[in-house]
């Protein structure tokens, strides 16, 4: 569909709040190119910018990006180092323009466990656009939802251990402000590009009831109308969060 048509067709007071997206197919973009791996990520940051900018102006409260996973460690040393330089560049490059369209920059999982380099520029950036009141754009970085979940777990049982806390009271609104994202509202979508049907252990609790998109494009080929796509499905989605559509069942 056109992105004129399909803007149309957009409901602007039923947006998602919270978008969230598995940037995935870089890789497989590249080799289809005869590229190597690296400028397939390059290509997906690219791609990324224009889907901050995208979600900025139609007002979307969150958006948050897996940016590199607990489990990517297990790659050649090579693409880790390259993804970890394209953050560096990106943060560096990226941060005035962000803060010139009051973009908040957040950042959710062990990212101060990288290099020294990149937790100084993260630090810079999350400082400089802390006061921003558009969109926030929340960079998922070395993060794992077991990893998170597990680590929930052990600051709950401390908390219990020196008197916090009472076991009875842990309710799922108390494990939710021991979540990393807890100033953040859970996704209400969920866009998985590249063709593969799977999670990929992102934001396991926050995604009980997100709506979930997947398509075939890679990510560096994901574009606005992509994304106008992917909102307008969700839109005519039912969502009912275990209950029925009204009380009579109908
Ligand atoms: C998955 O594609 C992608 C990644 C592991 C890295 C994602 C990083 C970026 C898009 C860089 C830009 C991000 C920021 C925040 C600047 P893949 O390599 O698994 O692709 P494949 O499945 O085709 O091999």
């Amino acid at each position: 569909m056109a992105i004129k048509n399909i803007t149309q067709k957009i409901d602007m007071e039923n947006l998602p709040r919270h978008i969230a997206i598995i940037m995935d197919g870089n890789g497989r973009w590249a080799k289809s190119k005869g590229l190597p791996r690296f400028a397939g990520h390059w290509a997906g940051a690219e791609a990324l910018r224009d889907i901050v900018s995208n979600c900025s102006k139609l007002n979307i409260q969150v958006l948050s990006v897996f940016a590199f996973s607990s489990e990517n460690w297990k790659r050649p040393v090579q693409e880790v180092d390259s993804i970890l330089n394209l953050l560096l560049y990106y943060f560096k490059k990226e941060v005035d323009s962000l803060h010139k369209n009051n973009i908040k920059i957040v950042v959710t999982g062990d990212w101060e466990a990288l290099p020294k380099r990149i937790v100084c520029e993260i630090k810079k950036c999350i400082q400089r656009t802390r006061n921003n009141s558009g969109l926030v754009l929340n960079i998922v970085l070395n993060y794992g939802a077991r990893k998170e979940l597990s680590r929930v777990c052990i600051d709950i049982c401390k908390d219990v251990i020196e008197g916090k806390l009472k076991v009875h009271n842990i309710d799922e609104d108390i494990f939710r402000k021991y979540l990393s994202t807890k100033d953040l509202s859970d996704p209400d979508l969920l866009i998985r590009p590249s063709g593969e049907l799977r999670i990929s252990n992102f934001l396991l609790w926050q995604i009980a009831y997100t709506e979930l998109w997947f398509t075939e494009v890679y990510w560096p080929d994901f574009k606005p109308k992509d994304l106008l796509q992917a909102i307008y499905e969700f839109q005519q989605r039912e969502r009912r969060y275990g209950g029925l559509k009204n009380k009579a069942g109908e």
